[in-house]
């Protein structure tokens, strides 16, 4: 098939290269002219495992191509796929001018029956808008062409997106128009035997499914990491608890872990849209008040354990924290909403020092600190190291924001050598807390039985 894909973010790109690597000839569409002019260089403007070999790899067969050019991206394909951003709005709703200009551009070229296909995390009742705008486009130049607007959310994990893809849990079409499902499911078909991955549902019950999931999951998470801080009181280890809950299959294990609260460009943002959303309709939603607010209490729980150590946020100033990972989670360079960034904030405003270590994100989280805190003030309180080891090297203590696999087990005999303050904070609970305290290390986890 002829597909277009708007928009080359992580979504767009991805979706656009797995669809190319089945035989589909893809042309990704960014408004962006200097993206695109990188991704004709074969060059990726993300990090994703994966992706950059894939992308490479159907560009030199001919099925994956980029532009700028909305004529030429309009005229490619009759099955277009919307994959722009939908950042929040100040008030949490999230921000459609991309979308809408995009669908602007799309009304105003189409010559021929098309499906428009949106991938982007949209509010309820937005096919609907999408509808009325292209309508009115194409009233505009008294053009009748039939158009159907399907929702097909996307449900991609950062860090394993491409597997995600390829081999999905599954698949949700949402679609008013048996003509469009059918295309669907025939694109759809490598990647699900049989169509049993398929979960065909009307347009805008699909659109609340994505953000009904995002919001389940951020709701386990928050749930747990307000048990982990009653266990930590009652003197119980969240993780064994955890690993109880866990083997329910009612339950089931994942999204169970409790940390420093959830990060990233989606969970956040899903969150505050679906509150929107719910009071704009005149209803609360106050489960989800009560997750938005524990997961900004528990964004703070790490300095908060540091400061209790140092004995008060006061006593903080000229110390030095090592800080492992800055991703808000591994295999990822993305720093959105990261944790690690709160904490860094925290640090810096009780004048700490940081020297932080992370295997891809440096860069970025460097360009993140620096737009937030200025220049002076990184110089003086912030390096980045190019190790772990070197990142700990005249540390007060160790501080852990992200659960990348080469910080999992460390050298504790050159950590209990080498920090000033014998004492490891771990934000995502990588360690046996007793094996560690045999180092004669101090040992502060989340939801962790407090060190004796
Ligand atoms: C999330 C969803 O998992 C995807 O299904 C969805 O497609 C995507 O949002 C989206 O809407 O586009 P992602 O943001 O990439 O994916 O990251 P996750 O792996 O889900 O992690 C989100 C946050 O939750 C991270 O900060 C992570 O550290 C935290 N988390 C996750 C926990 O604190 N505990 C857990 O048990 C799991």
């Amino acid at each position: 098939m002829k597909i277009t894909v708007i928009g080359t973010g992580y979504v767009g790109l991805v979706s656009g290269a797995c669809f190319a690597d089945v035989g589909n000839a893809v042309l990704c569409l960014d408004t962006d002219e200097r993206k695109i002019e990188l991704l004709n260089a074969g060059r990726i403007p993300i990090f994703e495992p994966g992706l950059d070999a894939l992308v490479v790899h159907n560009m030199a067969a001919g099925r994956l191509m980029f532009t700028a050019d909305y004529d030429t991206a309009v005229a490619h394909a009759d099955l277009i796929f919307l994959c722009v951003g939908t950042p929040p709005e100040e008030d949490g709703s999230a921000d459609l001018a991309h979308i809408l200009s995009a669908v602007r551009n799309i009304g105003r070229r189409v010559q021929r029956p098309t499906i428009l296909v949106n991938k982007s995390t949209v509010p309820v009742g937005t096919a609907e808008r999408v509808k009325r705008v292209i309508e009115e486009e194409l009233g505009a130049r008294g053009a009748h062409i039939d158009f159907t607007v399907v929702s097909n959310p996307e449900f991609l994990k950062e860090g394993a997106a491409i597997e995600n893809f390829m081999r999905p849990d599954r698949i949700v079409v949402g679609s008013d128009d048996p003509h469009a499902t059918a295309i669907m499911r025939r694109l759809y078909a490598p990647f699900s035997r049989n169509h049993e991955k398929l979960v065909e549902m009307d347009v805008r019950s699909a659109e609340l499914t994505k953000y009904g999931a995002n919001a389940m999951l951020a709701t386990r998470i928050s749930f747990m990491n307000e048990l982990a801080n009653l266990a930590e009181t009652l003197g119980a280890d969240i993780e064994q608890v955890r690993r109880g809950i866990g083997s329910d299959p009612r339950i089931g294990p994942d999204y169970l872990y409790a940390g420093m609260g959830y990060g990233g460009s989606c969970f956040p943002k899903d969150v505050k849209a679906l509150l929107k959303t719910s009071a704009d309709h005149g209803q609360d939603l106050r489960i989800l008040d009560a997750i938005e607010a524990v997961n900004a209490s528990q964004r703070n729980i790490l300095f908060k354990k540091i400061a209790r150590f140092f004995k008060g946020a006061d006593q903080l100033a000229g110390k030095t924290i090592a800080l492992w990972g800055l991703s808000f989670k591994p295999n990822t360079d993305d720093v959105r909403e990261a944790p690690s960034l709160a904490l860094i904030g925290e640090l810096f405003a009780a004048n700490c020092r940081v020297q932080a270590y992370d295997p891809v994100a440096g860069i970025e989280a460097r360009r993140v600190l620096l737009r937030e805190h200025g220049e002076a003030r990184c110089q003086t309180l912030f390096r980045m190291a190019n190790s772990a080891a070197a990142a700990v090297e005249g540390a007060d203590v160790l501080a852990i924001a992200t659960e990348w696999k080469e910080f999992r087990s460390p050298d504790f005999s050159f950590l209990a050598a080498a920090l000033r303050h014998r004492a490891i904070f771990d934000g995502r609970n990588l360690y046996d807390p007793q094996f560690v305290a045999s180092f004669g290390l101090v040992y502060h986890g989340i939801g962790r039985a407090a060190p004796m």
